[in-house]
C-alpha cells in the first residue's frame, strides 16, 4: 500500500476538499508522509501529480523508509530524505553493514552491497511506524493513533512490534521471526553465494486496496493473467487480515416462546490487532454488526446494520435517512470513530472532516489559532473514538420481537462486517462514482436456526 499513498483518488479528492475548507491554511501537512520526498524536493501541496517529479510519486518509497537523514522518532514524518543531487544516501536496515564492527555470529550486509549500509534497531521497532502512523494535527487534533494505541497495549509490553505482525509471513499476524522465511536478498542468478536470512514482508497488508484499475502493472512488467492472479492473492491476504483481528460470539436462548422477544447477545473482540479495532484513519474504517432474524418461510422478521440504496449504513450520514425514507437503524452497533467539530455557537456536531470551517468562523488548521498545548484539548475539532481496544470486547444486545403465530424455526443470522470507507464519504469529497468500488468484508459469521416453542 505505501507505494499508493501519493496516488489514491480519495487521498487525493480528500486533501483537495481540506484545502477548500480550509482556505489553504493547512499547506503542505497532508503531503508529508503521502509523498515525503515530494515535501523534501519543496514540492507545493498545490501540485498536481503530473508535475512531481518521479521519486516523489514513488510515495512512501524505499528511499524514504530505509534512508531518512534522521532517526530521532520525529512524528508526523518531519524528517528528510535523500532527493535527486544528495550524495549517495546510506541505507539503513536491520543488518549490519560491510565496514561496522559488528558482534560475533551477528548477520552482516553482505560485502558485495551495491550502496552503503548501516544497522539501526529503530527500523525493527514500532517507533519507526509511529513516525507516520500517529497522524495530529497542528491543531492538535489527533486523526490516527495506532502508535499511541499500540504504546499502551499489552502487545508494548511484550515486546511486538508492528513489524512482528505486519511485515510477518501472515497479513497482521503475529509470527515470531525465528520462522519468518529463510531466503538470500538477491537472486541466485545475481549472487549465487549469498546467504540466506530470515527476510520480511512488504506488502504491508491493510485494509486499503487500489481503486485505479491496474496500479503498479507497468513497473511490475505484469502479462494481464499474472497481474490478475497479484490482484487475486491482495484481496485474499486482505481477507486472511481482517478475519485475523476479531473473534465473535453469540448468545441467545435455545428456543423462543411466540409472542416474546428473542434476546441476542453479540460480543466483539479484538483478538489480533495490535491497536484499536479500527486503527487509523480516524472517521472512515467501519466495522459494524449485521443481524437478521427470519421465519421458516424466510419472511425477514429483524434487520440490523443492513445499508441504503446507496450502500450507507442506516445512521445520520445516510441520505435515505435524512430524507426520511428510510428509518434509523437504533440498533446499530459500529465502532467506527468520528470526527466531532464545534459550531459557532460552542456546540459540537459530527462532520466529515475535522476542519471547522463548515460551522464555523474560524477557517483555520494551520496555523493553530490558539494553543492546545495550554487548553489541552484541540479548540476546534476532537475525534470521538469508539474503536475496541487490544484483547478488549465490546458487544451489543439485540431483543427482536417475535409475533404470535409465528412460524419456526428462525433462522438467526449475523456477520461481522469491515469497510474500509462510507460511501457518503466519498460522495462528499466529490468522487461518488468509485462508491460502486467498495467491498465489504465479513470478518467473521454465525447462523442457526431457533425454534419457536413455548
Ligand atoms: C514502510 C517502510 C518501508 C518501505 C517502503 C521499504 N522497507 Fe525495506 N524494510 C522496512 C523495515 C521496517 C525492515 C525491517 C523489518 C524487520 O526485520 O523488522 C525492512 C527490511 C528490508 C530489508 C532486509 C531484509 C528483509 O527481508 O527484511 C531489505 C533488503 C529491504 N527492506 C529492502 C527494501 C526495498 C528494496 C524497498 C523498496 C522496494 C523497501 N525495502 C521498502 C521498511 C520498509
Ligand atoms: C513515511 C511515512 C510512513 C512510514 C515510515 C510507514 N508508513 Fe505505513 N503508511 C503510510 C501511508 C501514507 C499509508 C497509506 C497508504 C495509502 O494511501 O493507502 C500507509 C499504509 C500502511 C498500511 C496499509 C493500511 C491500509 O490503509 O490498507 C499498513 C499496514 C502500514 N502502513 C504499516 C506500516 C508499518 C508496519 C510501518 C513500519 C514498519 C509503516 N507502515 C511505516 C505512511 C508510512
Ligand atoms: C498483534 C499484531 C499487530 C500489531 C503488533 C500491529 N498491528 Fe496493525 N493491524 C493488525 C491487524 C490484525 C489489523 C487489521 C484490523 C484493523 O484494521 O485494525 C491491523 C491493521 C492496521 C492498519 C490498518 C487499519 C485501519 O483500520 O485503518 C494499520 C495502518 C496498522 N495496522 C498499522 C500498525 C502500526 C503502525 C503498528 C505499530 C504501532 C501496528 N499496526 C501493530 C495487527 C497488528
Ligand atoms: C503523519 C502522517 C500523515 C499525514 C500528515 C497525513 N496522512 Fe493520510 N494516511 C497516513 C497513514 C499512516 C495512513 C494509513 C492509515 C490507515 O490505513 O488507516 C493514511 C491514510 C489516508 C487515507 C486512506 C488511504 C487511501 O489510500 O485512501 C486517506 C484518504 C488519507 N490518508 C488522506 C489524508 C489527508 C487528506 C491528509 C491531510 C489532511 C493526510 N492524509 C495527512 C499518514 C498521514
Amino acid at each position: 500500500m505505501h507505494s499508493y499513498a501519493q496516488h489514491s483518488p480519495a487521498v487525493l479528492h480528500f486533501i483537495d476538499f481540506i484545502l477548500k475548507q480550509s482556505g489553504g491554511t493547512q499547506g503542505a501537512f497532508c503531503m508529508r508522509c503521502h509523498t515525503p520526498i515530494g515535501i523534501s524536493e519543496g514540492e507545493s501541496v498545490l501540485n498536481a501529480n503530473p508535475t512531481r517529479s518521479k521519486e516523489a510519486l514513488d510515495s512512501v518509497s524505499c528511499t524514504v523508509c530505509h534512508a531518512a537523514y534522521t532517526w530521532d522518532g520525529q512524528a508526523s514524518a518531519v524528517f528528510h530524505v535523500p532527493i535527486a543531487g544528495d550524495p549517495d544516501p546510506t541505507l539503513h536496515g536491520p543488518f549490519y553493514g560491510p565496514d561496522e564492527p559488528a558482534p560475533a555470529g551477528a548477520e552482516k550486509v553482505i560485502a558485495r552491497v551495491p550502496h552503503k549500509a548501516k544497522r539501526t534497531t529503530h527500523i525493527t521497532e514500532s517507533r519507526f511506524c509511529g513516525r507516520c502512523h500517529d497522524v495530529f494535527l497542528p491543531d492538535g487534533t489527533r486523526l490516527e493513533e495506532a502508535f499511541i494505541e499500540w504504546k499502551n497495549s499489552p502487545y508494548a509490553r511484550k515486546g511486538i512490534h508492528c513489524q512482528d505482525c505486519h511485515m510477518s509471513p501472515i497479513p497482521g499476524k503475529y509470527v515470531p521471526r525465528d520462522q519468518w522465511p529463510l531466503e538470500a536478498i538477491v537472486d541466485d542468478d545475481v549472487f549465487p553465494e549469498a546467504p540466506k536470512r530470515r527476510r520480511s514482508s512488504h506488502k504491508f497488508t491493510g485494509p486499503d486496496y487500489s481503486l485505479i484499475p491496474k496500479f503498479g502493472q507497468a513497473d511490475l512488467e505484469l502479462e494481464d493473467d499474472d497481474f490478475k492472479a497479484l490482484e487475486a492473492q491482495l484481496e485474499e491476504d486482505r481477507k486472511t487480515l481482517l478475519r485475523n483481528a476479531a473473534t465473535m460470539r453469540v448468545d441467545h436462548p435455545e428456543q423462543v416462546p411466540p409472542g416474546e422477544r428473542l434476546r441476542v447477545r453479540v460480543d466483539v473482540t479484538n483478538s489480533g490487532a495490535g491497536h484499536n479495532l479500527p486503527t487509523g484513519f480516524a472517521s472512515e474504517r467501519q466495522v459494524w454488526l449485521e443481524v437478521v432474524v427470519r421465519d421458516a418461510a424466510g419472511k425477514m422478521l429483524y434487520i440490523s446494520g443492513d445499508v441504503d440504496r446507496f450502500g450507507d449504513l442506516r445512521d445520520e450520514n445516510s441520505e435515505e435517512v435524512q430524507k426520511g425514507i428510510l428509518a434509523k437503524d437504533r440498533d446499530l452497533f459500529n465502532v467506527q470513530a468520528r470526527f466531532v467539530i464545534k459550531d459557532f455557537r460552542g456546540t459540537e456536531v459530527e462532520a466529515i472532516s475535522p476542519t471547522n470551517r463548515l460551522l464555523d468562523n474560524v477557517p483555520y488548521v494551520v496555523p493553530a489559532p490558539m494553543p492546545y498545548s495550554i487548553l489541552g484539548v484541540a479548540p476546534g475539532a476532537r475525534v470521538f473514538k469508539n474503536g475496541i481496544p487490544p484483547h478488549g470486547t465490546k458487544g451489543a444486545t439485540y431483543r427482536v420481537p417475535i409475533p404470535e403465530g409465528t412460524s419456526g424455526p428462525l433462522t438467526l443470522s449475523v456477520r461481522l462486517r469491515y469497510r474500509n470507507f462510507p460511501p457518503h464519504l466519498l460522495k462528499e469529497i466529490g468522487i461518488p462514482d468509485y462508491r460502486a468500488k467498495l467491498r465489504i468484508v465479513d470478518m467473521q459469521s454465525y447462523e442457526t436456526k431457533i425454534p419457536v416453542a413455548k
